[in-house]
């Protein structure tokens, strides 16, 4: 039976689903989870290897978005909703001991698998527990912020994109994996707490997500979709066909 819920008690529930996560990868989920979903999103076998595998085991993103970010050593990196830390590694390597790199996520079963596999090798990443639409950040700290799978869980997008926009410097690049909508979800799927924790019910339609982004004063330089993502469970596939549920990757500039 499908549960309704407020808005609050849907944050609740995504952080139980990310914590079951982070500590049961292997569990039965309506979405794929760990290094097999990653390769066929398109992370190549050699920037998985760079990284500790249990943040491979744990990753729960939607698409792949480093060719949209082209990181640059010595650049500064947020990552947003980083969970166990896997993108935010790779970033790491990418921007090299001159740069740096911040996750921040909601879940602390996720931040202390972060923390715990920032070994030696990643002095140059660190990670807080910080909500996307208050972020604990100074007005243009990033060059780049990048993000997987998160903002569809967020309930205030506009809050989020806003504050997006207000780390990165002018000209920062936004580069992110997200589910979005082709058609407007009812809201019966919106309230259902289990679609929304399986980046079902949170998804946005996809001209308002586009429209958020540049209320907050970014452009869309590029955008594509991801059709090797796909749901697992059977209510996750219906809703998703009925209304144009999809993974896409962008990137944006703050202007
Ligand atoms: C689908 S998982 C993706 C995790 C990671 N990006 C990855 O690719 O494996 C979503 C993550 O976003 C975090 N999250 C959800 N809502 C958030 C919010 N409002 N602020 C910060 N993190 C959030 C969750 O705790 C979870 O770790």
């Amino acid at each position: 039976m499908r549960q309704t819920v407020d808005r609050q008690e849907l944050v609740r529930l995504v952080k139980d689903v990310y914590a079951k996560v982070a500590t049961e990868p292997r569990g039965d989920y309506h979405f794929e989870v760990g290094r097999a979903v990653a390769g066929k999103l398109g992370y190549s076998a050699e920037l998985l290897d760079q990284v500790p595998s249990e943040a491979v085991d744990s990753f729960a993103g939607v698409g792949y978005h480093f060719d949209l970010a082209e990181l640059q050593p010595g650049e500064s990196v947020l990552d947003l909703g980083s969970g166990s830390g896997m993108d935010a590694f790779i970033a790491a390597t990418q921007v090299g001991d001159t740069g740096n790199v911040i996750g921040v996520d909601i879940t602390p079963e996720q931040l202390e698998n972060a923390n715990r596999l920032r070994s030696e090798r990643f002095q140059n990443v660190g990670f807080r527990h910080a909500e996307i639409g208050a972020l604990p950040f100074k007005d243009g700290s990033f060059d780049v912020a990048i993000s997987n799978g998160v903002i569809n869980l967020v309930p205030d997008k506009a809050k989020a994109f806003e504050e997006i926009s207000r780390v990165l410097k002018k000209g920062g690049r936004m580069a992110i994996s997200d589910i979005v909508t082709e058609k407007q979800l009812t809201e019966g799927i919106v309230c259902d707490a289990t679609l929304w924790a399986s980046c079902i019910g949170g998804a946005m339609q996809q001209d308002n997500y586009r429209g958020a982004i540049e209320a907050a004063g970014m452009r869309l330089v590029r955008t594509r979709d991801n059709s090797e993502y796909e749901f697992l469970s059977e209510s996750a596939q219906g809703a998703s066909e009925e209304f144009g549920v999809k993974s896409v990757s962008l990137l944006a500039e703050k202007v």
